[in-house]
């Protein structure tokens, strides 16, 4: 089993190494507490950097999602939510905000709020007061994310119990002996932001099945999907005229540079994004501007030629009708749901409960 729950225990080589950390980038003030930070990826560079090099060298190229997202990438998303075109992320704030007392109505008091893909926490931090929650779990394979989240949580809840947990949600989700740990407590899982989208219907499923078995009959799952729209407002959601997402794209030849020894340049290639009607996704790529040869070194050494106008497809996002969603949730053994969305229909956020509503 190449997944492990590895929970810090004070002392261990992991708490004491990040305790060092942050006393020496002087972030830990005298008697405040870390926050806890259970990690669940192990080998993550030798097993990722293995399938990110795969997936470079294959043909047609490709690479997951997950690889955007090292503290540049992270940065370049924050950018991203700011944008003009990326309407997301204010259209679901939007909903958020205009129907979150009627929401919280809805959600067991005392839960334990995991957020998934937790990013930097700040749209759980707007919910954990209105939903009374007890514990604040967030899930994210950015540790380098998850840990300031986790403090601020801590600073505006100081009464929530919060934590992180570094862990790849590609990988099966095993929360079960953490969220045992308040057994009393029901979970309600938080998904924000369309990332459900990154996943294929199939994979989407597998992992809403996961989070079901995760819930007793209080449990509950809050997840914010994007809806079939407009192609236009779709495109130009991918592929802002600032170009953001353009570096955001990009960025993952940085990565792969750094975590495969490669010599990727990153002007030799051109972001690229469509929506594919068929699939009802959004593609991302990466277009390579000329011929080229690509070395990389680790974990084993490796060459590559590009030609000139191949593409390495870097991501998906699949929009979705509210039926389709809403069979999805079905079939994954979530028999209730309520459905909000704003006036133009762009963006739907789902209330999902195991029994029938
Ligand atoms: C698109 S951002 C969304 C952040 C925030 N929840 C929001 O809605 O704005 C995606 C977040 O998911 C994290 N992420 C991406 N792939 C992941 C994976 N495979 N496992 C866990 N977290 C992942 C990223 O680090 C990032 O924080």
């Amino acid at each position: 089993m190449l997944i492990k729950v590895a929970t810090p225990v004070a002392g261990s080589a992991t708490e004491l190494d990040s305790r060092r950390l942050a006393a020496e980038s002087g972030k830990l003030a005298r008697g405040e507490r870390l926050p806890r930070i259970v990690t669940q990826r192990h080998r993550i560079d030798e097993l990722d950097a293995a399938s990110l090099l795969e997936g470079l060298v294959a043909t047609p190229a490709h690479s997951n999602p997950k690889f955007f997202y090292d503290a540049q990438g992270c940065a370049l998303f924050d950018a991203i939510c700011q944008l003009d075109e990326y309407y997301p992320t204010r259209t679901e704030a939007g909903i958020f905000t205009r129907y979150r007392v009627e929401i919280a109505r809805q959600i067991p008091r005392a839960a334990q709020w995991v957020d998934l893909g937790a990013g930097d926490g700040a749209k759980a931090r707007d919910w954990l007061g209105v939903v009374h929650a007890r514990r604040y779990v967030g899930v994210d394979i950015a540790d380098a994310w998850l840990r300031p989240a986790v403090s601020r949580i801590t600073e505006a809840h100081p009464g929530v119990e919060a934590m992180g947990v570094v862990a790849d949600l590609t990988r099966p989700l095993a929360l079960h002996a953490l969220l045992h740990e308040a057994a009393d407590s029901p979970a309600v899982f938080f998904y924000p932001g369309s990332s459900i989208g990154n996943f294929t219907p199939q994979r989407a499923l597998e992992l809403l099945r996961a989070i079901r078995s995760h819930c007793d009959p209080r449990g509950r799952l809050l997840i914010g999907v994007d809806l079939v729209k407009d192609h236009a407002v779709l495109e130009a959601a991918y592929d802002d005229a600032l170009g953001v997402t353009a570096a955001f794209n990009l960025n993952l030849l940085r990565v792969a540079n750094r975590l495969l020894g490669a010599d990727f340049d990153t002007r030799a290639f051109e972001h690229f994004a469509r929506f594919n009607a068929d699939e009802s996704r959004i593609e991302m790529h990466l277009r390579a501007r000329r011929d080229q040869r690509v070395h990389f070194s680790r974990p084993s050494p490796a060459t590559r030629d590009y030609r000139a106008g191949e593409t390495i497809f870097t991501e998906s996002s699949y929009k979705y009708t509210r039926e389709r969603f809403a069979t999805l949730l079905a079939e994954a053994g979530f028999n209730g749901h309520q459905f909000w969305t704003d006036g133009d229909a762009r963006f739907g956020v789902f209330l999902a409960s195991p029994s029938a509503t």
